[in-house]
């Protein structure tokens, strides 16, 4: 048997498969520097942000290219195994897999402040809402309501709103037929090729989601795709909105402290001044309103959104002729992905903020690790339905090397691998590939290396930490 030293494993990704060339459009070199904004002939740096309305990721052309629309995840045409178990220099069997995953493609969060000159169609997907009585309660099923958004012709603030059959945010009809291929995919993988999932929900699996009906909605469809004739309900588990680990769901005002320092750092500053050209042209739909102008959140939102579910960037809505154009829509974009990879890997304090938003659920994570090291696990796959706001702050605590905004259905796989002699191993997929991070490629390492690398982001004492005075 040949054991790794750690010594080998994390120099520069020297022995990992490469990925496909594709996967170059992840890691940007230069995503920290203004020129990564202004530089319009940069474009989207081979990125997709374009999809139809029914649309699903199964390009072989695209596949592997950074897609907001629908980011990559292993697929049994591009998966391999660990390279030093591929080459049979090491015997190891999967043990423990859990799959991190941003919810599917949706309508924005983010309406433009002067209104919207198209309208969001969302008659194509229900959205089923309904309580039905407990195990054990002796009682009728509910009938199966679901939601369908209208506006009535009296209303008056829909002038400035957005006409339409939407609520904003919803998954719309592509996140949810992309949430079936998702997961049919990971079947293939980890169902089919590794023999590794079992072939209905048991006590070996669980599943969670965060308190938005974006990630319980993406979770039905995705549970659906791996296991097609499954024909009862399952938990999907959830904590308290108020206390949630995830999508910063317990209030910690250190983490506004720290947003707000953000904000004002010289690097950010030298961010916008160096977007001031395209803000200025995109006034007429910002109408310079200080939510729309301080981050680029608001507008990639609402344009991604847009594009990624087979409509048209936004026109000015007293002038049809004023859109926004597909050159301004890219620097958005390259501007959003400046802020991301700021917030979560240049900031300097980055580690403190990461530490306020996802400690607690890194935390949770490692707690899983420890069971399967000590062998008391009795969970062998979790998968998690998240946000771009949980997967953001892990990767950066992974130390990933550029951090483009994790676009939607992106995902990183934890997989725990044990080896002859008992020992684990790790290995962490980005979008379906070993993440490039600062330590090297994260193919095979030791579980303690990883541990190792995600402790620090664990605060010692998050209450105290969020009662930081700035
Ligand atoms: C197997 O792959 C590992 C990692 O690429 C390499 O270090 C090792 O030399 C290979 N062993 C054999 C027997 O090919
Ligand atoms: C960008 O990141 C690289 C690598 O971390 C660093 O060497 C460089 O100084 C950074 N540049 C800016 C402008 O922050
Ligand atoms: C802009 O980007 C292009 C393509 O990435 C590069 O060739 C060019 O040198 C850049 N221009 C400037 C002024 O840096
Ligand atoms: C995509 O590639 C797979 C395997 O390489 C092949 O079986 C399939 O037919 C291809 N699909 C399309 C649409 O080209
Ligand atoms: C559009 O025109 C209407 C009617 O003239 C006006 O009330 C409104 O303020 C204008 N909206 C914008 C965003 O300019
Ligand atoms: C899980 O289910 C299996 C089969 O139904 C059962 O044998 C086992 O005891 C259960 N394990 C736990 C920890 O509940
Ligand atoms: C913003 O930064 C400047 C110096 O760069 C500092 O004087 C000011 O107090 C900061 N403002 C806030 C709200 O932190
Ligand atoms: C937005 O700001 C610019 C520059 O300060 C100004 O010329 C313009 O009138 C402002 N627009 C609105 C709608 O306030």
């Amino acid at each position: 048997m040949f054991y790794l030293t750690s010594a080998a494993l994390l120099v520069g990704g020297a022995f990992a498969q490469v990925p496909s060339a594709l996967y170059g459009t992840f890691y940007p070199k230069n995503i920290n520097t203004t020129e990564w904004i202004s530089n319009d002939t940069i474009g989207t740096y081979g990125g997709i942000y374009q999809a139809g309305t029914y649309d699903w990721n199964v390009e072989n052309k695209t596949y592997g290219t950074y897609d907001y629309c629908f980011m990559p995840h292993p697929r049994v045409q591009e998966y391999r195994l660990p390279a030093p178990v591929a080459n049979g220099s090491v015997k190891a069997e999967l043990v423990y897999l859990q799959y991190l995953q941003r919810h599917q493609r949706r309508t924005p969060y983010n309406i433009l402040p002067t209104g919207e000159n198209q309208p969001f169609e969302c008659d194509n997907i229900d959205t089923y809402l309904y309580a039905g009585p407990g195990q054990g309660v002796s009682a009728q099923a509910p009938i199966d309501v679901y939601g369908e958004t209208y506006t009535d012709p009296t209303n008056p603030f829909v002038k400035t709103y957005i006409p339409g059959t939407c609520q904003y945010p919803q998954l719309t009809i592509g996140g949810l037929l992309d949430a079936y291929i998702h997961a049919q995919d990971l079947w293939g993988v980890y169902g089919e090729k590794l023999g590794f999932l079992p072939s209905c929900p048991d006590n070996t699996t669980w599943f969670r989601s965060s308190e938005s009906p974006l990630t319980q909605q993406t979770a039905g469809g995705v549970l659906r795709g791996i296991w097609p004739s499954y024909s009862k309900s399952l938990p999907l588990h959830q904590q308290a909105t108020d206390v949630d680990t995830v999508n910063e769901g317990f209030s910690c005002s250190y983490r506004n402290t720290i947003l707000a320092d953000i904000l004002n750092t010289s690097a950010w500053q030298a961010q916008l001044q160096a977007a001031a050209p395209l803000l200025a042209q995109l006034e007429p739909f910002t109408a310079n309103d200080s939510a729309w102008t301080q981050t680029f959140d608001h507008l990639s939102d609402n344009f991604q959104s847009r594009l990624c579910n087979g409509y048209h960037l936004p026109c000015a809505i007293n002038d049809t002729s004023d859109c926004v154009s597909m050159t301004q829509a890219d620097e958005v974009f390259r501007t959003g992905d400046w802020e991301w990879n700021y917030y979560w890997r240049a900031y300097p304090n980055a580690k403190t903020y990461i530490q306020t938003v996802e400690g607690l659920f890194i935390q949770e994570i490692l707690a899983r690790f420890a069971a399967v090291e000590a062998g008391t696990n009795t969970i062998k796959y979790e998968h998690d339905f998240i946000h771009d706001g949980d997967i953001g702050p892990v990767a950066g605590a992974l130390g990933i090397s550029s951090l483009r905004w994790p676009g939607m259905g992106s995902n990183i796989a934890f997989e725990l691998w044990r080896i002859d002699g008992g020992s684990i191993y790790a290995r962490v997929l980005y979008s379906g590939q070993p993440m490039e991070t600062i330590y090297g490629l994260l193919e095979w390492l030791p579980l303690s290396q990883l541990v190792g690398i995600l402790q620090e982001y664990v605060p010692e004492n998050i209450i105290q930490l969020c009662n930081t005075s700035s």
